[in-house]
């Protein structure tokens, strides 16, 4: 469903991607691991066409990101949850909800706060939806973010560090609606440095280091001693998170 290609990335003289390549199917759910600086963000926001690619392809189905007119095709169908939220501070959490697929997909409104409604009751919501971001919890506000980017019906939602801002709380309110997405089956594409649960959640781990793909591996392999952990760097950055 999503192919990445040899993807290189640089901001100027510095290589951040160097030839990553990853194959993501449908109803895959791939936790992204590494140290903080190891390009995670930045393959993410390659994938929504955020960053221009300096080498290589990214495809979503047949469309490509470096084609203009495609990457707003890849945009209906791949959507983003940031770590800060980036809700509208001036609409309501209804009105965040529903901009997208009224702008982009030309949804009768209607059909657009159906959608909204069904959501928000997923997450435990239902009574906030002529709230504004600023009467919200930061766990709230993550909560109406992820309603947001479903309410695009996406192929692959991409998340990145969601709950980094969050207090354990708020973490596990959010980590429990990603758990049901995961589930249900939608192809996720999650950044994280909550180990515990990627491992939970995830089929697949990837292990970027430096910019490169150092593990791409099933869960189980990459977790077990003779798999992910015979590699002294994978082993180091496991066990200085098991002593957080
Ligand atoms: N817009 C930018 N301009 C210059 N350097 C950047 C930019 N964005 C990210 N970087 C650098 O790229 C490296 C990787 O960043 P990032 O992808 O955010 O890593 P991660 O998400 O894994 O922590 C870092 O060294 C960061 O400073
Ligand atoms: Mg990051």
């Amino acid at each position: 469903m999503i192919s990445i290609n040899n993807v290189q990335k640089s901001f100027g003289n510095t290589v951040i991607l160097d030839g990553v390549s990853l194959t993501i199917n449908k109803g895959d759910v791939v936790s992204i691991l590494g140290a903080s600086g190891s390009g995670k963000s930045t393959l993410i926001r390659c994938i929504n066409g955020l960053e221009r690619l300096n080498g290589g392809d990214i495809k979503v189905g047949e469309n490509s990101v470096k084609n203009k007119v495609e990457l707003n095709e890849i945009r209906k169908k791949v959507s983003t949850v940031f770590q800060h939220f980036n809700l509208y501070p001036h609409l309501t959490v209804l009105d965040n909800i529903t901009l997208a697929p009224i702008e982009v997909l030309g949804w009768e409104k209607s059909k657009a706060i159906t959608k909204a409604t069904e959501l928000l009751n997923l997450v435990g919501l239902q009574d906030k939806s002529d709230s504004y971001p600023s009467q919200l919890s930061g766990g709230q506000k993550q909560r109406i973010g992820i309603c947001r980017a479903l309410a695009m019906e996406p192929e692959c939602l991409l998340l990145d560090e969601v709950t980094s801002a969050l207090d354990p709380e708020m973490t596990s309110e959010v980590l429990d609606v990603l758990a049901d997405l995961a589930r249900s089956g939608t192809t996720l594409i999650f950044v994280t440095h909550e180990i515990a649960f990627a491992r939970k959640i995830s089929n697949r781990i990837v292990f970027l280091d430096e910019g490169k793909v150092r593990a791409d591996m099933e869960k189980e392999q990459f977790f077990s001693n003779d798999g992910g952990r015979q590699d002294p760097r994978i082993k180091r950055f496991l066990d200085k998170m098991d002593s957080k």
